[in-house]
């Protein structure tokens, strides 16, 4: 079975429209209900209905645009899209999670909205759209949502990924899903976060019962046996994590720690000489001998374990301070002391706990993944700073009611946490999580179900033709 599960990845490159009839019965339900509700709406039945599924890393947080790879599973929830063409040169879209319609205009250049504005996703989501089909036609979009918002579960990517090949669906246009992958990952940063390419992937190629492991530029794909008699469980901490507000913010610095922990690096690496690294990962290539951890020894050479300004880093590799920097302006100024050595050390580090976890995987080693998935929380609390009161409390409760792996997943900042529970133990394990995490923390009589359940991995975006 190994052998065949780290097998290249094949996958259906197609998109081509499936019937209603094909889907099985919950998700038959969501994208019916998309339909009464557009017809409701718009007052016509949409052509079609794009399912796109929300996404849960199981190990590699951090890592993606930093060139290395991550271990994501599609969710069993997703955002439902429900499209038709108009007359109109532009596309409304309506959402039952936002108050006010968003708008594109098909005349008239993108310009980004305020961030925090839903409107920015569906930008992007147009920007892949003139990529295929210069001069579109307009259309009209309802979103559903069984996928909560700023849960960590990739709701936002879910959503351009949704909106975007329902507009090029109505265009019958079907690009390979991995092409696709590659253009929705670059549209996203419309909205002003410079996240790496994961949860677009895994949105488009997710396989059933499967975790993909997903290597970047250039993509590529391996799916990962998900062990039966588990299901992952999906904890949300109850504090949002926007990729649109704070989250934002706090992202982007470590992406740009990342960035001067490369280019100190590049100029260890090559002896004063700067080697032409764009990311972490691209060390491997100049001494591809050399085990993950070497490459952090070599750093800690140079870079104190305190938190270090780029100035005084410039100063110590005895460069300007622009020779260090990257072209652009800086996310963060100079002069501010940043931890980049424990931000380098957690990404090496973690980039060798997914080569092991898939390993422990297709061995069918649950509790050797459950120990590195654990490790991997410690790495993200401690050296990348990702965790936070809600998401510790919630790991220390599930740990206590017989998790295996609990740790935060995505982004971080806070957002959900994941784990695996034996497939008969998954009642009992949210009724203690109930009792000891939701009660106090939501109000009295509240339902926890919408904020933790348990699924096997699910397939990724589905066209359904109405
Ligand atoms: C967000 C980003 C991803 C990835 C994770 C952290 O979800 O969109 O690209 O960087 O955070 O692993």
């Amino acid at each position: 079975m190994g052998r065949k599960a780290l097998s290249e990845h094949r996958m259906n490159p197609s998109l081509d429209p499936e019937r209603l009839s094909d889907l099985d019965s919950p998700l038959r339900e969501r994208v019916r209900a998309a339909v009464a509700a557009y017809q409701q709406r718009f007052g016509v039945a949409p052509e079609l209905v794009v399912c796109a599924p929300g996404r849960v890393n199981l190990i590699g947080e951090h890592t993606d645009y930093n060139g290395f790879p991550v271990l994501p599973a599609a969710i069993d929830r997703e955002i439902v899209v429900a499209a038709k063409l108009q007359h109109e040169a532009r596309i409304d879209a309506v959402s039952s999670a936002e108050s006010s319609p968003a708008r594109c205009s098909l005349v008239e250049p993108l310009q980004p909205d305020p961030p925090g504005s839903w409107s920015n996703y569906l930008k992007a989501a147009v920007q892949v759209l003139l990529h295929y089909v210069p001069e579109p036609r307009g259309a009209c979009l309802l979103v559903d949502a069984s996928l909560p918002a700023g849960a960590g579960l990739s709701s936002s990517s879910a959503l351009v990924v949704g909106t975007g090949v329902a507009l090029l669906a109505l265009h019958e246009q079907f690009p390979p899903r991995n092409e696709l992958a590659e253009q929705f990952a670059a549209a996203e940063r419309f909205v002003g976060t410079l996240s790496g390419g994961m949860d677009q992937a895994i949105s488009l190629l997710a396989e059933p019962g499967t975790a993909l492991r997903i290597d970047f530029f250039p993509l590529r794909t391996r799916v990962v046996p998900f062990p039966s008699g588990y299901r992952i469980a999906v904890c949300h901490s109850l504090v949002r994590a926007e990729k649109s507000g704070h989250a934002r913010t706090a992202y982007n610095r470590r992406v740009w720690e990342c960035t001067l922990g490369c280019r100190t690096l590049a100029m260890v690496l090559g002896k004063g000489r700067r080697l032409p690294l764009t990311r972490l990962a691209d060390a491997c290539r100049y001494e591809p001998s050399w085990p993950l951890s070497r490459f952090v020894d070599a750093l800690a050479e140079v870079v104190p374990s305190r938190p270090v300004s780029a100035r005084e880093l410039a100063h110590s590799l005895n460069v300007s301070l622009d020779e260090l920097l990257p072209p652009g302006p800086p996310v963060v100024p100079p002069e501010e002391p940043l931890p980049i050595l424990a931000r380098v050390r957690h990404v090496f580090e973690e980039a060798e706990r997914v080569d092991q976890a898939v390993e422990a995987l297709v061995r069918g080693d649950v509790e050797a993944l459950g120990r590195l998935m654990e490790a991997s929380h410690a790495s993200c609390r401690d050296y990348y700073e990702v965790s936070c009161e809600a998401l510790e409390e919630l790991v220390a409760c599930a740990r206590s009611a017989g998790a295996i792996g609990p740790r935060l997943t995505g982004a971080g900042f806070g957002g959900a946490t994941v784990q695996l529970i034996p497939e008969a133990a998954v009642d009992a394990f949210f009724a203690t999580l109930d009792a000891t995490f939701y009660r106090k923390r939501l109000p009295p009589g509240a339902d926890a179900g919408p904020y933790r359940f348990g699924f096997v991995p699910s397939s990724g975006v589905r066209v359904v033709a109405v």
